[in-house]
């Protein structure tokens, strides 16, 4: 069997695992990584598009925020509509962050060639990646490529392979904890070239569920509308999307909607979840493969950045001769998405409608959106959760 060696062995190509090689490669640490999708597959995937200013400076950090900078929107706030109420969270004004409208597709792009200019080995269309002695100081993968059977053999693996990756599956039923709680209903998504609504993003709330009205560029906008989850795709004509996301948009908003064809629509289930610990020997997991929240705070990738910023930081000590920051990873990175998981569940129970709720949590959402209104320190709090906490 062809095998090869090197110091870190990286499961999944996502915003994770390149963000992850990056970082390591720049601390001198060699890596590759295994991906069982292509480089266009990857790039396919419409996802996240709120970056929070922690997760600007670790691609600052690994020489890849050049383009962000450049075409990247910072935003000083943005809007949440009640029902009739409006509400502006001042960002900047309460907490001295902005965050910056850059898309999940575009990091992972820059990311991408950043690691074949620096000539990084990254195996595409890598099938059945398989971790092995995990406990052992040499573990390995065992992976497909080209129709023969390969092996990697490593001082670590990073699992970075997402929800429904292969790295969490290798922890012991017995070792793991798992939380989770799915919502009753979705998000349907559409991608257009069209102007955005709005300047700032908004998140929106009525009788009739959830919207969210985000962007890509001043060109291209973002927009989703919460579903069922029993919905198709198919069952959803751009003009049925349009229209429905018309009707739930504050009156002033609507008549301001530009519509066009969608580039993109798809429909994602909500769900939040952690797996602990973050690590099993030599084996850590990073981003989606350990925790997912729903996307309502725009966490989830942010999440997945400040993962591999403190997993990068505790692979350095240890190749400069301490063990202290691998000891503690699962710890520390776990305080951080706690804080994520929090943030996310109270969002997206604040702003969602849930069918079959009773009158009395209908009318305590919108007290909880009206203290939010009177309060500065309700905003402070909300702001400072979503500029990101820090590292
Ligand atoms: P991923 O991006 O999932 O990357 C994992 C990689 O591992 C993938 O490339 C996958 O192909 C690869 N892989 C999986 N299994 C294997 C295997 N066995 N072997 C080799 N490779 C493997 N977040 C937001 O903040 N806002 C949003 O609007 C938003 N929308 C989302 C919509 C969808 C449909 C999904 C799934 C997620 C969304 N998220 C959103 C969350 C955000 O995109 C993720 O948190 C982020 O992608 C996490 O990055 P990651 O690298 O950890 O995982
Ligand atoms: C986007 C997605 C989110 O989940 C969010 O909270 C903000 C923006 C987006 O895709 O643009």
């Amino acid at each position: 069997m062809p095998t090869t060696r090197t110091q870190v062995a990286i499961v999944g190509a996502g915003p994770s695992g390149l963000l992850l090689g990056a970082l390591l490669a720049r601390a001198g640490i060699a890596n590759v990584i295994l991906e069982q999708r292509s480089g266009d597959y990857v790039l396919s995937r419409i996802r996240a598009g709120v970056l929070e200013h922690v997760t600007v400076e670790l691609l600052e950090q690994v020489g890849c925020a050049q383009r962000l900078h450049a075409e990247g929107l910072p935003h000083a706030g943005f809007e949440l509509a009640f029902d009739e109420l409006r509400l502006r969270i001042a960002l900047q004004e309460l907490t001295g962050h902005r965050v910056v409208v850059y898309g999940q597709t575009e990091v992972t792009r820059d990311l991408m060639g950043h690691r074949a200019a620096a000539g990084l080995d990254t195996v595409y269309e890598a099938t059945d990646v398989r971790p092995h002695d995990l406990e052992s100081a040499r573990p390995w993968l065992s992976y497909r490529h080209g129709g023969t059977e390969h092996r990697l053999d490593c001082d670590f693996i990073a699992g970075c392979d997402g929800f429904h990756g292969v790295c969490r599956t290798a922890i012991p039923a017995g070792v793991l904890k798992v939380f989770e709680k799915a919502y009753p209903f979705g998000w349907l998504g559409l991608l257009a070239d069209t102007e955005p609504v709005a300047e700032e993003l908004i998140y929106g709330h009525t009788e009739a569920g959830f919207h969210l009205c985000s962007m890509r560029s001043r060109t291209r906008s973002r927009y989703y509308l919460q579903c069922r989850l029993d919905e198709r795709v198919e069952d959803w004509s751009d003009q049925r999307f349009w229209d429905t996301l018309r009707g739930r948009l504050p009156a002033e908003a609507a008549a301001r909607l530009h519509t066009g064809p969608s580039l993109e629509k798809s429909i994602a289930p909500l769900r939040s979840f952690v797996a602990e610990p973050m690590r099993h020997g030599r084996l850590f997991l990073a981003g989606d493969a350990a925790h997912i929240v729903p996307p309502t705070g725009a966490k989830g990738l942010n999440l997945a950045a400040t993962d591999v910023g403190l997993l990068a930081q505790a692979l350095a000590e240890h190749y400069g001769g301490s063990d202290a920051g691998i000891a503690h990873y699962s710890q520390r990175a776990l305080a951080r998405v706690w804080k994520g998981e929090r943030f996310s569940w109270w969002m997206t129970t604040l702003m969602h409608q849930f069918e079959g709720e009773g009158r009395f949590e209908r009318r305590v959402r919108r007290a909880e959106f009206e203290y939010l209104c009177g309060s500065r320190a309700a905003q402070t709090a909300l702001a400072e959760n979503y500029v990101g906490l820090p590292l």
